[in-house]
């Protein structure tokens, strides 16, 4: 299923205590948190990517494992980051630092941070 960008740029308002979308030229397209990564471009982008993030060894773990973020597997991973990760790396011990679960909208809010992404 194709998400609806509009229904995920409202539903992205669960995301924004940990995450902002900020370009590289410093616009603030959401204000948010920085617990989590800047998620500007994050749809295209390998995971892990943010520079200067300090993530946990499972997101890196991902990282290594070739991950490259589409809508379907953000999708997964908003789903239960814990499990995809698991899934990717075949390490059934693996946790992200990422507590958060979201069990509906997650195809919206994939759609919507595939456009708010480099043109
Ligand atoms: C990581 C998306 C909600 C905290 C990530 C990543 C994505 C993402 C795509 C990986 C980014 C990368 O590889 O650079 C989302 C979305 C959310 C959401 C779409 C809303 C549906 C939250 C919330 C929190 C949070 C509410 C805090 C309570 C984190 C943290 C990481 C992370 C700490 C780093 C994970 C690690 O290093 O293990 N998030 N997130 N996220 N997110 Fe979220």
């Amino acid at each position: 299923d194709a998400g609806d960008a509009t229904v995920g740029e409202k539903e992205f308002r669960k995301c924004k205590a940990c995450h902002m979308i900020q370009s590289p030229e410093g616009e603030d397209i959401v204000k948010g948190g920085a617990t989590g990564p800047n998620l500007y471009g994050v749809v295209g982008r390998p995971a892990a990517a943010q520079e200067g993030y300090k993530y946990s060894e499972a997101l890196i773990a991902l990282k290594d494992a070739g991950e490259v973020w589409t809508v379907e597997d953000l999708a997964a991973y908003i789903t239960d980051p814990n499990k995809f990760v698991q899934e990717k790396t075949g390490d059934s011990s693996a946790r992200t630092k990422m507590t958060f679960k979201l069990n509906k909208n997650q195809a919206d809010i994939a759609a919507y941070l595939a456009s708010a992404s480099p043109a």
